[in-house]
Formats: structure tokens, C-alpha cells, sequence
């Protein structure tokens, strides 16, 4: 078998064909898949048809899947997540930037996302690579980072006031009041594969430095929630029914965009844990 991969962007993004996800592949593709994804960050494949099993049994050749604490997995299939937005639905799941799990002693490193239905127009989402956003900072500020680490919770997001747990009719999203931890992870991750650095703040999970006070970090927080999500940065990618993303949470953010809205949408993800 052998892969076509083609770039799709300048900073990240790379579409992938000849693979077909269904099956049960060669050790070899899947080092190739999973090179191509340390690579270019965010990779894609179009016209596959998996079913919940096959998604399960592809996403386990990269790790153990997660089982998400707070949204309810798939009847029968408790890793797989079914991320829905009905018409009536007013948010969306994942509507701002982010990378998955951050709040997690050992937060997720891919996640892989199946398109089964899409709105006639919208819903996209985009890829910000933390990469490139720790590149073009200057020696001064990287240094600076590199002595940092931050503070991760779910609690803000999951909690009742929570972008991701607002009322909807579509996923059960549980609330996390009280109820979650507050995990620390550097600033600057070195992606343990490809010894790359990349930026590690979440503007949904990350409160604040560690040893600094909110009030203190506020500032530098905004900077960087800012520049991360810089257009040169990033990609864009346009589903079709049978479409997959496969991203590394260690070095991209992503945004599933909530411009539908009387459409309905219906993806599937499993969550890829480190081994
Ligand atoms: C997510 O995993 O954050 C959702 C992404 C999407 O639905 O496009």
C-alpha cells in the first residue's frame, strides 16, 4: 500500500490518500500514518466509511483510547464520543480554540474525529499549529517560557456556566462542579517523537502559571491565547460525509466553527492516551 501525502497549508495540515481506515493495516502504514502526524501536526483522509468498531480498532493502534470524564461516550462504545449539534442547538461542542484534555494528569496526545453528517455550508474546523506560535517568539520570551509550567482544570469549561456544558439537546455533557482537579504541565511541551517544541497554554483549561497568582498571569495568558491563534499559524479544513482529522493535541490547537446554526451535525471521536 503504498501513501499519497499532500500539504495543505504552510504552517500544518496534510491530506492523506490510500489509506483505508476500515481495515485491519500493516504495521508499516501505521508508523507511516503516525510519522505524517508528527510531521505535519494535523493530517486528513476523505471518503472513509468506519464504523464505530473500526474507528475504535484504528485509534488503538496510536494508544490507549480515553474514556472522557465529562460527556458521555456512544451506547456500547464508551471511547467513542458522538459530537452532535442539532438545529434547536444554539452552541457547539469544541467552539473555541483549544487542545483536547489538557485538564487530565496525562492529557490526550491525538484524537480522531469521522464525519457522518454536515450542514449544507459551515461548520469547518481549524488547526492552529503551537509549533510555528513558539518559533516566531523571540530568544527572550522563549526563554522565559521555558521556565514555566501552568495550571490545567476542567472545572471552568465543564462547570454549569461552561461554554461545553451549556444546555443542549444533543450530547449529555456532565458538569464537573467541584469535582475536577488542577493539573500543571510546562508552558513549552518537547514532543516526545520528534523533539519539537510547541506551545502548551489552552484557552479553555489553562487558570493560570504555576507559583503566579491569576491576577499576574492574566496578562501574559492573553498575549499568548492571542499570537497562538495567529492566521499564519494555521489550517483550515472543509468536511465532507466519510472525512477524518487526525490531530496531535501535543502541537496544535483546534476550533470546530458554529456558523450552521438550523443544521444539524454529527461527527464521531475517539481520544488517543499516552501508552
Ligand atoms: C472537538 O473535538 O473539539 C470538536 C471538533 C469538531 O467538531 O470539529
Amino acid at each position: 500500500m503504498s501513501l499519497t501525502i499532500r500539504k495543505v497549508a504552510g504552517a500544518l495540515g496534510a491530506e492523506i490518500s490510500g489509506a483505508n481506515l476500515s481495515a485491519d493495516l500493516p504495521d508499516g502504514v501505521i508508523a507511516q500514518i503516525r510519522a505524517a502526524l508528527v510531521e505535519h501536526q494535523v493530517i486528513f483522509f476523505r471518503d472513509q466509511s468506519l464504523s464505530p468498531e473500526d474507528q475504535v480498532a484504528f485509534g488503538r493502534r496510536f494508544g490507549p483510547l480515553n474514556i472522557h470524564p465529562y460527556v458521555r461516550g456512544m451506547d456500547g462504545y464508551p471511547e467513542v464520543m458522538e459530537i452532535i449539534k442539532e438545529p434547536a442547538d444554539k452552541t457547539n461542542f469544541g467552539g473555541g480554540w483549544h487542545s483536547d484534555t489538557s485538564f487530565l494528569e496525562r492529557p490526550a496526545i491525538g484524537s480522531i474525529l469521522y464525519a457522518l453528517e454536515l450542514p449544507d455550508w459551515g461548520g469547518d474546523t481549524l488547526f492552529s499549529s503551537q509549533v510555528a506560535a513558539y518559533e516566531a517568539l523571540s530568544p527572550g520570551l522563549k526563554a522565559t517560557l521555558e521556565g514555566l509550567s501552568a495550571v490545567h482544570s476542567a472545572g471552568r469549561e465543564y462547570s454549569s456556566q461552561g461554554h461545553s456544558a451549556q444546555k443542549r439537546t444533543s450530547m449529555s455533557v456532565a458538569e464537573a462542579e467541584g469535582a475536577v482537579g488542577e493539573f500543571i504541565h510546562p508552558v513549552v511541551l518537547v514532543h516526545p517523537e520528534s523533539g519539537r517544541k510547541a506551545l502548551y497554554v489552552n484557552p479553555a483549561f489553562t487558570l493560570r502559571f504555576e507559583g503566579w497568582t491569576k491576577r499576574e498571569s492574566r496578562p501574559l495568558l492573553d498575549f499568548l491565547f492571542d499570537h497562538c491563534r495567529y492566521e499564519g499559524y494555521t489550517c483550515r479544513f472543509n468536511w465532507r460525509p466519510g472525512s477524518v482529522a487526525f490531530w496531535d493535541n501535543r502541537q496544535v490547537w483546534h476550533f470546530a466553527l458554529n456558523d450552521y446554526p438550523g443544521q444539524r451535525r454529527y461527527m464521531r471521536r475517539v481520544t488517543v492516551d499516552p501508552a
